[in-house]
């Protein structure tokens, strides 16, 4: 239980860091919550900050997700809590550890529980639970984003994307959950934006929002 604690602490105040609030802050003096989308997301830090900026905060938020599986990894390394934790809790404890991550990342304690949409965090997490559930998630991303040219939607497809690739793949149930509720979670943080790629008011890439909705 004490463990099973402390690695929900963990996880969430790995997922918390406001990368892209800090280095917005840092960078352009600017609160990124009051910019575009509100979010603390890569995306909305390429709009207001920049393209440095958005791939660090990319591939830090991207290690956000996989730092929190990786210290499940970890737990089971320590001889001392080897035979404390039964090899069956592990799928479950990362699929803990990943869920806690990525509300962490959008609900953050350090942005009075504001942050991002969930995207990059949950990426992290698959990658180090699945690198082939990873890349076919992030394929089916890029080929949307590609084609309609629209961050949002490429994430709205790969959170559908990740439930038929952990299936196909015959991924253990607990990953199956992980992605049903990371997927479910990822469309829900994304409800302005499928209100505005409704109305046709969605930004392109390399395109402002005009006004935070
Ligand atoms: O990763 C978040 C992305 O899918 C949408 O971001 O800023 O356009 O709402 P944003």
């Amino acid at each position: 239980l004490i463990i099973g604690g402390l690695l929900i602490l963990c996880a969430y105040l790995l997922g918390s860091i406001p990368t892209g609030y800090l280095l917005a802050r840092w960078l352009k003096g600017i609160d990124i919550r009051e910019q575009g989308s509100g979010s603390t997301g890569a995306t909305n830090v390429l709009r207001h900050v920049g393209k440095k900026a958005a791939l660090a905060v990319l591939l830090i938020d991207l290690l956000k997700g996989a730092l929190a599986i990786a210290l499940v990894h970890l737990l089971y390394t320590l001889p001392s809590l080897a035979s404390e934790l039964p090899l069956t809790a592990k799928p479950w404890l990362i699929t803990l550890a990943g869920i806690i991550a990525i509300i962490g990342h959008s609900k953050s304690v350090w942005l009075g529980f504001q942050g991002g949409k969930s995207v990059a965090s949950s990426l992290g997490v698959l990658l180090v639970m699945n690198p082939w559930v990873a890349l076919g998630t992030l394929a089916v991303f890029a080929l949307v984003l590609g084609i309609w040219r629209i961050v949002s939607l490429g994430s709205i497809c790969g959170a559908i994307a990740v439930n038929l690739l952990m299936l196909l793949l015959g991924q253990p149930l607990p990953f199956c959950l992980f992605a049903a509720m990371a997927g479910l979670y990822v469309i829900i943080r994304h409800r302005s934006n499928i209100e505005r790629i409704l109305d046709g008011t969605e930004p392109t890439i390399g395109n402002k929002l005009q006004q935070k909705t």
